[in-house]
């Protein structure tokens, strides 16, 4: 590789960049997403009228929060992974009996100082050990004698950003670091009709295309690229094949990038494939966790758009 004269970590953002630009499909891993930009406009999706995964599960939360923390279970260790905003996890931290511990995991370490401060304020008691990761690689949980059990809560149906076959991989990796009697709580987006799907991914605000053109914006600033962000856009649609949305920025005209020295074509009309997200029935999900985990218990909201799963490591 060529000596980029940047940190580490850009060396690496930039190796993944020309990986995925330098194939057949090109693609950008969507971790890339969260920027401060990026976090921002993704809790902004959030709150949109179309993106109903949150809703759903805050409205999950909410009605089953006695019945969940009664399986989380006391004296907890509770790992949050990709915490963001932490709102769901407030539920639970007012829930749970003796809560031993709570380490949230974030890609952005700067929004997770943010949300690990206000978490101090209005929780003085709680023993908060926030960790700055990228979760999909190993990283180290802080040890505690009065740690009974530990449960993973991975909620936002984020673990729908993976293959299937990486799902399944993702989810060995959790299991194999717990041990038979822990547990995880993850959220995960049921298959629906295909016009909810679309829509959510395609708010008429133009949030969502905001934010994924902002990873091209992120790769000028911290690469040194010249992607000209107004010549790509949007697109995101189901693929009911592989039962997932897919985005993509597709390019408007033929034109080429440079990107630290490399030179990248597109041509008009191609896309960069930039994220997938999973849709699961209850059945298809139970499969990808079976190696390590049994599920106890599921709840959905009302629509059933949306599923929050506790599993038992056995
Ligand atoms: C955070 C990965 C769950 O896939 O729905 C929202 C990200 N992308 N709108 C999702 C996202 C576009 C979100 N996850």
């Amino acid at each position: 590789m060529k000596d980029t004269g940047v940190k580490e970590e850009v060396s690496i953002l930039y190796q993944d960049v020309i990986k995925g630009l330098q194939t057949d499909q090109k693609y950008l891993p969507s971790k890339y997403f969260y920027d401060d930009r990026g976090s921002d406009l993704f809790e902004q999706i959030c709150e949109l009228e179309e993106y109903y995964p949150t809703d759903c599960e805050m409205e999950i939360m909410r009605d089953y929060i006695n019945e969940i923390s009664d399986w989380v279970g006391p004296g907890v260790q509770l790992i949050e992974l990709g915490s963001g905003s932490s709102t769901k996890t407030r539920l639970l931290l007012d829930h749970c009996q003796n809560l031993a511990m709570y380490v949230p995991v974030d890609i952005s370490g700067s929004f997770l100082k943010e949300i690990a401060k206000s978490l101090n304020h209005d929780y003085p008691e709680l023993d908060i050990h926030p960790v700055a990761a990228d979760y999909t690689t190993p990283f180290d949980v802080p040890d505690s004698d009065n740690v009974e059990k530990r449960v993973v809560y991975y909620p936002g149906s984020t673990i729908g950003n993976f293959t299937r076959k990486r799902a399944a991989s993702f989810m060995n990796a959790i299991g194999e670091n717990l041990s038979p009697g822990d547990g995880l709580l993850i959220g995960v987006d049921l298959k629906k009709e295909v016009g909810v799907l679309e829509a959510a991914y395609n708010d008429s605000k133009g949030v969502t295309a905001e934010f994924n053109k902002n990873i091209l914006t992120r790769l000028n600033r911290e690469l040194d690229s010249d992607f000209d962000v107004e010549q790509f856009q949007h697109r995101a649609f189901y693929n009911s094949k592989k039962g997932r949305i897919e985005m993509h920025l597709e390019s408007l005209a033929d034109q080429s990038v440079k990107i630290n020295g490399d030179l990248v074509s597109f041509k008009k009309g191609e896309t960069i494939h930039t994220e997938n997200s999973h849709k699961y029935s209850v059945e298809e999900f139970e499969e990808i966790a079976g190696d390590y985990f049994e599920r106890r218990k599921t709840w959905t909201d009302k629509r059933d758009y949306f599923s929050v799963h506790y599993f038992e490591r056995v």
